[in-house]
């Protein structure tokens, strides 16, 4: 398995192009699936969890190519084979071929999904969206689904999950007449989706609010879609600069999407402008706590973002609170960061970090996509040498991490060793 050695204590100066939204893309990819055609999406990211998505659409008699940055993907035949455990585990976003398929072939039968491991990640809103909108749903080993969705369901989700309202996007898609979902999650990526789905023929109303109103159409037409900028890498490489020291340009499309991550760093003392091409952020002086954070769906602070803001909250002056409030295990990663000499105490699902001056470079194992982000944030800004196991979790999510922070001055490479 690779590592990552990292020479700490560079700062980070340069700019770098932010590549194509993982999360945006993997909904894209299954609602391919119900566009007889081929679909391209252009700045699509070559990252594991697309090549993980790619097989899994292959399987299901779809043809995937790449034409430079541009995924094809020609959905012309489905057929829905039932999708084995071994496929399904490697990403969390397998779960959407459960709303596509229904929504194409009125039937699927797959593994339950995988993704890393932050916390219990249960499917039932899901499921219970799927049999609101008229499938039978039989849950065993494996999940089995089929029938035809009727039409004017009003389904009402008691938490905003991101992925049961892709499901039910994808699924509502093709049902004839309306459905209404309510209290859905506003995240850019599952406002994404709706602009897609739009483009192919359905008819959706209140994108970005909390209700949606969908009127599906049985012919469906194939989309060619720019993916958009990945917020959470941007806000990745944006809190490694604050940590690491330096000034960075990042060109990308996602600004404002950022803004829950943006104001307590700049209340902490950043400099971060919005410019027309991206972001500009300067490190300057060692920055304050970041006061007390909690992690929401959005617009809240990003789930997402939280291990990484931990590994800048280590080194700021004074103390700072992290409540995590999406995925419980996420805090996981503070007894990594504390073997880089962080003090970091938990308490329940909170996080209190007493800033330290420096970390200092040691052998931390990531467990999870975003905390293997955090502890790179870590070993960039320590002084001396970082050796970083499970660097497979950083493929996940990032096309070339050594590439983009090489690009800025940092001194990283790959290793065998351990
Ligand atoms: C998506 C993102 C992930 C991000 C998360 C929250 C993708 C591929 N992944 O994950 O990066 O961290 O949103 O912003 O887009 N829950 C249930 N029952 C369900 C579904 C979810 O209880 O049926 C709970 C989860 O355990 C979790 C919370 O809801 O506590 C949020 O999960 P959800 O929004 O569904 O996250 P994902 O779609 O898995």
């Amino acid at each position: 398995m690779a590592s990552l050695l990292i020479s700490g204590g560079r700062p980070l100066c340069g700019e770098i192009k932010i590549q194509g939204s993982k999360n945006a893309v993997l909904p894209l990819m299954a609602a391919a699936l119900l566009l007889p055609g081929t679909t391209r999406l252009s700045g699509c990211p070559r990252i594991s969890d697309v090549a993980a998505m790619a097989e899994l659409l292959e399987q299901v008699g779809a043809r995937v190519s790449w034409e430079e940055d541009t995924l094809c993907i020609d959905a012309a035949t489905v057929h829905p084979i039932p999708l084995k455990q071994e496929d399904t585990r490697k990403t969390r976003a397998s779960i959407l071929l459960l709303g596509a398929l229904l929504g194409r072939t009125q039937c699927c039968e797959m593994a339950y999904p995988g993704g890393c491991a932050i916390g219990s990640r249960p499917i039932d809103l899901h499921l219970k969206a799927l049999r609101g909108m008229g499938y039978t749903v039989w849950e065993r080993e494996e999940l089995f689904c089929e029938g035809k969705g009727i039409a004017g369901a009003d389904i009402y989700f008691t938490f905003p999950s991101v992925g049961a309202t892709q499901n039910a996007l994808l699924t509502a898609a093709t049902i004839q007449g309306e459905t209404r979902l309510h209290g859905v999650a506003r995240e850019p990526e599952v406002q994404v989706l709706c602009r897609f789905l739009q483009k192919a023929g359905v008819r959706i109303d209140g994108i970005g609010t909390k209700n949606l109103k969908i009127k599906g159409s049985e012919v469906l037409m194939p989309v060619n879609e720019v993916v958009p900028s990945d917020r959470i890498v941007a806000g990745t490489y944006l809190v490694a600069v604050l940590a690491a020291g330096g000034n960075a340009l990042l060109h990308c499309d996602c600004v404002r999407e950022l803004a829950a991550l943006v104001k307590p760093l700049r209340a902490a003392g950043a400099k971060i402008f919005e410019l027309p091409e991206g972001i500009r952020v300067g490190a300057g002086e060692r920055l304050t706590a970041l006061d007390y954070l909690v992690t929401e769906p959005y617009p809240g602070f990003p789930t997402d973002m939280q291990s990484q803001v931990m590994a800048l909250a280590a080194v700021c002056e004074g103390t700072t609170i992290l409540e995590e409030r999406v995925f419980e295990a996420r805090l996981a990663t503070a007894a990594q960061l504390k073997r880089m000499g962080a003090k970091i105490y938990l308490e329940e699902n909170r996080a209190i970090i007493q800033g330290v001056s420096r970390l200092r470079g040691a052998a931390v194992e990531a467990g999870d996509l975003r905390g293997a982000a955090a502890l790179v944030i870590g070993g960039l800004s320590a002084e001396g040498e970082t050796l970083l196991a499970g660097y497979s979790y950083i493929l996940r999510g990032y096309e070339d991490i050594v590439r983009d922070f090489t690009a800025l001055g940092a001194e990283l490479r790959l290793t065998e060793s351990r």
